[in-house]
């Protein structure tokens, strides 16, 4: 058996990339033009059910003005985890309103849904679920817990291309949803996000506020950013989401001979109407996860990930007091291990054979 390292991901990119990116080089039309609006309709089939969507230069810049476009802004309350990558919370920050912060469910590190409603007041604007690892959150709950209140839904679908949720796509529930194009994502397209909504005016706004405003040059509407997607970036992603249902197939395989093989830690649970798409597999280590993740790079060779260590909530950035009991047990306890479609059927066993010999010695 080899013993060469295992990261714990691995982006793929190839020559249909490169020659992707070589024939905008020749063409000359570098900026944002006809490939980015060619990648938003082929990613608006191909994942969203033939819903909008607008590229924009990264997941972060996406969640941003998909909020600014809903209209959110000082003064307003928008419920979002704890449990989940900074921008979150960041870009409902940015826009001058508060991220108020939600516990999670253990079993799939994904938003309660109860303790969502008890959080609800009267400056509530909206919920922002993440779809944290790939697995969707109870979007059926949300979709119905949001317009009983009045409120808006919005999806952070960053680590879940492909997911769904009693049958339908993630990125189709909310006023808006975003998924980022980050390497280390499902697909990639460099960097890049893509915001998907079903309403025209959101559309119309993001459109406007990735471009200075701008529909018609140097006729600027309101005020904007420079959000733009290149065509070199463009040119990646549309090549990337010809393969990204295959290699989720195979990290969906991947996953289900872990969960078959892996004892003494915790394996994900999949909710029952749930697709997960796993973007990481995430196991819980009950005792010394630190040690557990230094010893399977130092004895196995195999990498792993710490999917997030402190809760936003805790960050110096926000530095709250919030009791959220799921969301410390989970910064605590778990463990990303590798489930990227570039693993052979010898590195799957690599990775049993450790995880397995180091639970068993309690690490
Ligand atoms: C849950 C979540 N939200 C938002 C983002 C931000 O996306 P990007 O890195 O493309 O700005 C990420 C990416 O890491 C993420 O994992």
């Amino acid at each position: 058996m080899s013993n060469e390292f295992i990261p714990a991901a691995k982006p793929i990119v190839g020559d249909e990339e490169r020659a992707a990116v070589d024939a905008v080089l020749v063409s000359g039309m570098l900026a944002q033009g006809a490939e980015v609006a060619e990648f938003e309709k082929e990613f608006s089939d191909v994942l969203l059910d033939g819903r909008g969507a607008v590229a924009v230069n990264s997941g972060t810049a996406g969640l941003h003005l998909g909020l600014l476009a809903a209209g959110i802004g000082p003064g307003d309350e928008v419920i979002v985890p704890s449990f989940t990558f900074a921008a979150t919370a960041n870009s409902v920050a940015l826009t001058g309103a508060t991220p108020v912060f939600a516990d999670i469910e253990l079993d799939h590190y994904c938003l309660d849904v109860d303790h969502v409603g008890s959080l609800i007041t009267e400056r509530t604007r909206g919920i922002m679920p993440v779809h944290l690892y790939g697995h969707p959150a109870d979007l059926t709950a949300f979709r119905a817990l949001a317009d009983q209140r009045g409120i808006a839904l919005f999806e952070d679908a960053a680590q879940a291309h492909g997911a769904s949720f009693d049958g339908q796509q993630v990125g189709t529930f909310g006023d808006f949803a975003m998924f980022s194009l980050y390497p280390t994502k499902n697909m990639t397209s460099g960097e890049g996000g893509m915001v998907s909504t079903g309403d025209a005016g959101i559309e119309r706004r993001l459109r406007l506020l990735r471009n200075q405003g701008m529909e018609r040059q140097y006729e600027n509407e309101l005020v904007g950013f420079n959000a733009r997607m290149t065509n070199l970036h463009a040119a990646i992603g549309r090549v990337q989401l010809t393969k990204v249902g295959g290699w989720t197939a195979q990290r969906q395989s991947n996953a289900a001979f872990l969960t078959e093989n892996i004892q003494g830690v915790v394996p994900p649970a999949v909710a029952e109407a749930a697709v997960h798409v796993y973007h990481q597999y995430t196991v819980r280590v009950e005792e010394d996860r630190d040690g557990f993740a230094a010893a399977l790079k130092d004895e196995y060779n195999i990498g792993s990930g710490v999917y997030y260590p402190i809760p936003n909530h805790r960050l110096p950035s926000f530095d709250r007091k919030e009791d959220l009991p799921n969301t410390e047990i989970a910064a605590r306890e778990v463990l990303s291990l590798p489930v990227h479609p570039s693993l052979d059927t010898e590195d799957l066993d690599r990775i049993v054979t450790a995880v397995n010999a180091l639970a068993k010695a309690g690490a």
